[in-house]
């Protein structure tokens, strides 16, 4: 079978913030598969912050892409021929699969087949994906909130910001954002119920600090830090004793070309004096508790109980604007770029599981508490 593939190629380093010109569309004849590999078309591509982390030539928790390569993208993607008695066709799988059309591998474990009686096929790279259990596990393992305590989230619009709202909401905390701008703050209050939201573009770090004394009157007791930087610099005056701080992310400074040269005001005081806990999060620490995560969030969906968005742009050649888009922050809800359809008429039907997991007389409290 011969099969063009379209491709995103990561050309050059970024001197500073990412420009459109790291990237170019290209495309390539596909070799044929060997013996113990497996060819997947790729469906839905995920556009996330840390890509960029993945742009430098910086040791990282993520391993970088060199200039040359297909940028690094993680996707859901449907096995369309296979040389691996592992891997049937027509399987619904996510993993590493890169900015492209189609994918070769012969590893079946980097990936996961994804069962659509869960979720839908989009949710794995969402709300029941990495974004949502980062949420999850940063919230359960090192946040920790507790009824009326507020819960300050940076980034509080992005997938991971809006999953975690909503878990300190089921935990009855008071939710405060930090988001870019006045539309968004009053848009973030409307889609994911946060009690307040302040903006940070433009403004000082000492203007900020004074728009959090307003919306958070009590202290903050809880900081989900997706950002870093300045914004996290204007929270530092504000913690209550024995506030938690999970460090989750580094938007505010992922563009600089080695984040080690940061830098800011001094916190150990406040740390001391208020004895906060600040603790750094990586998803891939929690591997082996996923499963129960991913049926935990399945199940506050069903039960209107966790909301999502989307936002999805279509075709690979989109992929450079859907990943500016996100970095932008024009973005409104989770950033995906769709390939192509599942095709039904190869999919073995393996949603009865999902489904039987979620149904109503199912112990998935008992198999949430075994697997997480
Ligand atoms: N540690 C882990 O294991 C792990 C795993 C997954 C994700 N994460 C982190 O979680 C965070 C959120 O990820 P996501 O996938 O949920 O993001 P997302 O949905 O793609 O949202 C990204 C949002 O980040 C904000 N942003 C972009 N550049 C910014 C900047 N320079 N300063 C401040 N905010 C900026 C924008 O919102 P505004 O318009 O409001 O600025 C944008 O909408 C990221 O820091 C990511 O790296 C960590």
């Amino acid at each position: 079978m011969s099969i063009n593939n379209r491709f995103v190629k990561f050309d050059k380093r970024p001197a500073g913030a990412p420009t459109p010109d790291v990237f170019s569309v290209q495309s390539q004849k596909l070799r044929a598969i060997k013996d113990g590999e497996f060819l997947m078309r790729n469906i839905y591509l995920s556009m996330d912050p840390a890509l960029v982390g993945r742009m430098r030539d910086e040791d990282n928790y993520a391993e970088k892409v060199n200039p040359g390569e297909v940028m690094h993208a993680y996707g859901v993607c449907q096995v369309v021929e296979s040389n691996n008695p592992k891997v049937k066709v027509g399987e619904v799988r996510m993993g590493r699969v890169d900015m492209q059309q189609y994918t070769i591998s012969s590893d079946d474990d980097a990936f996961k087949k994804i069962n659509q009686g869960l979720a839908k096929a989009t949710h794995f790279l969402g709300a029941v994906g990495l974004t949502g259990v980062t949420a999850y596990f940063a919230m359960r393992e090192i946040a920790q909130p507790k009824a009326g305590e507020t819960v300050l989230i940076s980034a509080g619009a992005s997938s991971v910001g809006s999953i975690a709202a909503q878990i300190a909401q089921l935990n009855n905390c008071r939710t405060v954002a930090i988001v870019s701008t006045d539309e968004k703050a009053a848009q973030v209050k409307q889609d994911w119920g946060y009690d307040a939201a302040i903006s940070y573009r433009g403004k000082s770090i000492e203007q900020l600090s004074q728009d959090i004394k307003k919306a958070c009157p009590k202290g903050i007791d809880v900081y989900f830090d997706n950002t870093s930087g300045d914004i996290s610099e204007a929270v530092m005056d504000h913690y209550n004793v024995g506030a938690r701080v999970a460090v989750v992310g580094r938007l505010a400074i992922s563009h600089l070309t080695d984040t080690r040269l940061d830098t800011g005001r001094r916190d150990s005081n406040i740390m001391l004096t208020k004895r906060v806990k600040r603790q750094g999060f990586v998803i891939l620490d929690y591997q082996k508790k996923i499963k129960g995560a991913i049926i935990q969030l399945a199940l506050w969906i069903k039960q209107g109980k966790l909301k999502s968005k989307e936002d999805i742009l279509i075709g690979i050649e989109n992929a450079p604007d859907a990943f500016f888009r996100m970095l932008d922050g024009k973005n409104n809800g989770k950033q995906l770029v769709k390939l192509a359809d599942i095709d039904d008429s190869i999919n073995p039907d393996s949603s009865f599981a999902g489904r039987m997991i979620l149904s109503k007389w199912f112990p998935s409290n008992f198999l949430i508490k075994k697997l997480s």
